[in-house]
């Protein structure tokens, strides 16, 4: 594929929107399709249907440039490209399951309206299998249009860096011919890629993702751990990040994972492995951990509170994590959700999110969130709320008394601001502790 070839996507959403301008970025001509019309609609009218930093300005160039135009037809964006990526959800069915209605129903429109020749793209997080299936699929309708697996491994919120300058490029694909065109897409990043068959670039991406929950459930339980026999958790993870096979990254205690992505990948794995007659013993025992975590924080907060019935707990971000302005499975709706249930009135913050449930009463500022509260919840590590000055929050609230699910706040400070606090991991600090 050349600079200016026409390049086909179907569906608008985070993977779809910001691989559409990642490739009007690298030269490409893009047509993308997508069903909702009134995320059809701003987009035509430039605007971002997301938050995610960078997203704005790059969809204003390139819809400005004309290196981008969007359609409600999918055979549209499909059928002068030579190349048409899929980019439309796979929700979970209720076992956990991936529901691939979506896509087999858009591969079933798209392919025919493809020349001879065309690669078809899933960018879609599928099941291992998958494009062998929908490469089945199509043989009728479409013999001559190769299905090549191209799984995005992009983060929410560094989602633009993440695909100009992407770690890694996984390609799965039968023939080589196929499996270059879409490597010639990257050719102007600086990146490892990697070329494989379709159902091992789906597993690729699938275990990524099923690391990252197994890791982040060790480290949380590690940090409950760490409560039980009186160690620190941020020192643990000094030690154990300076092992070059260990890093330190991706190594946070908080109050279990959350995001469209991880907890639904996990699920999906698991099922799928357990169709494929493998039980995926760790990868369960990751999701288990990440469940019991939320509950967990509410233990915390209402030994914080007393009781949490009548009690009035102020959350800072609702965020499933800082840099966004999404709360699906965000892991502060969950504990939420759970301190509603059992009586507490839950006043939030959040500088980016603007859709916010009805059991949460909203405020703008970390202060006015803090006004008269039994117990302030760090939920979302997001930095600003390091500005504030926490003298002030003490003064306001009824009890000073601070459960950090994210351990963002510096433990002694707290104390010093006359304030009972506790992390995830993290020894007690403050008055009561003292
Ligand atoms: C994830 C994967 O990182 C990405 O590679 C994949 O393609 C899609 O899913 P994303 O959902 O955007 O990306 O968020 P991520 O940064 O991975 O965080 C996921 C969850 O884990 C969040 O709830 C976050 O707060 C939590 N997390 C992350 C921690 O609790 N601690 C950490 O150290 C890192």
């Amino acid at each position: 594929m050349t600079p200016g070839s026409q390049i086909g996507v179907v569906g608008a959403g985070y993977v779809g929107l910001v691989t559409a301008l990642g490739l009007a970025e690298a030269g490409f001509d893009i047509v993308v399709s997508e069903a909702d019309g009134r995320r059809l609609d701003g987009l035509r009218r430039q605007e971002i249907p997301f938050f995610e930093p960078g997203l704005f300005d790059l969809l204003t160039k390139h819809a400005t440039q004309r290196r981008i135009r969007f359609t409600a037809s999918n055979a549209d964006a499909a059928q002068a490209s030579p190349m048409v990526f899929i980019a439309v959800p796979t929700p979970a069915n209720e076992n956990g399951d991936a529901d691939l209605s979506i896509v087999e129903r858009v591969v079933d429109e798209v392919a025919p309206t493809m020349a001879p020749g065309s690669v078809l793209v899933i960018k879609s997080t599928v099941p291992p299998g998958t494009g062998d299936r929908l490469q089945a699929r199509i043989a009728v309708i479409a013999p001559d249009v190769e299905v090549v697996s191209n799984p995005e491994f992009l983060r929410q919120g560094r989602a633009v860096a993440d695909t100009l300058q992407p770690d890694r490029v996984v390609i799965g694909g039968v023939s080589e011919a196929a499996i270059d065109r879409v490597a010639s897409l990257y050719s102007g990043a600086s990146t490892r890629i990697v070329r494989t068959d379709r159902t091992t670039a789906e597993l690729t991406k699938h275990a990524a993702n099923a690391y990252l929950a197994v890791r982040l459930s060790f480290v949380n339980a590690t940090a409950n751990l760490a409560e039980a026999v009186d160690a620190d958790i941020d020192e643990v993870l000094e030690g154990l990040g300076l092992d070059p096979r260990i890093g330190r990254g991706f190594l946070s205690p908080g109050p279990g994972f959350g995001g469209s992505c991880l907890p639904k990948d996990s699920r999906a794995l698991l099922a799928a492995a357990a169709d494929a007659g493998f039980d995926f013993g760790v990868l369960r025992a990751a999701i288990a951990a990440n469940d019991a975590q939320a509950p967990r924080m509410v233990d915390k907060i209402e030994r914080a509170a007393g009781t949490l019935d009548g009690a009035r707990v102020a959350m800072w971000g609702v965020a499933f994590k800082a840099g966004t302005d999404d709360t699906r499975e965000s892991p502060a709706l969950r504990v939420a959700r759970i301190l509603a249930d059992r009586g507490a009135s839950v006043v939030a913050c959040d500088p980016m999110v603007t859709d916010f449930p009805t059991f949460i009463t909203v405020v703008d500022d970390p202060l006015d969130a803090v006004d008269g509260a039994d117990v302030l919840v760090v939920a979302t590590e997001w930095p600003a709320f390091l500005d504030v000055e926490l003298k002030e929050v003490a003064a306001r609230m009824a009890r000073p008394r601070i459960v950090d699910m994210r351990n963002l706040l510096d433990a002694d400070e707290a104390a010093r601001a006359g304030f009972d606090y506790v992390g995830v991991g993290r020894r007690p600090a403050g008055p009561a502790f003292t």
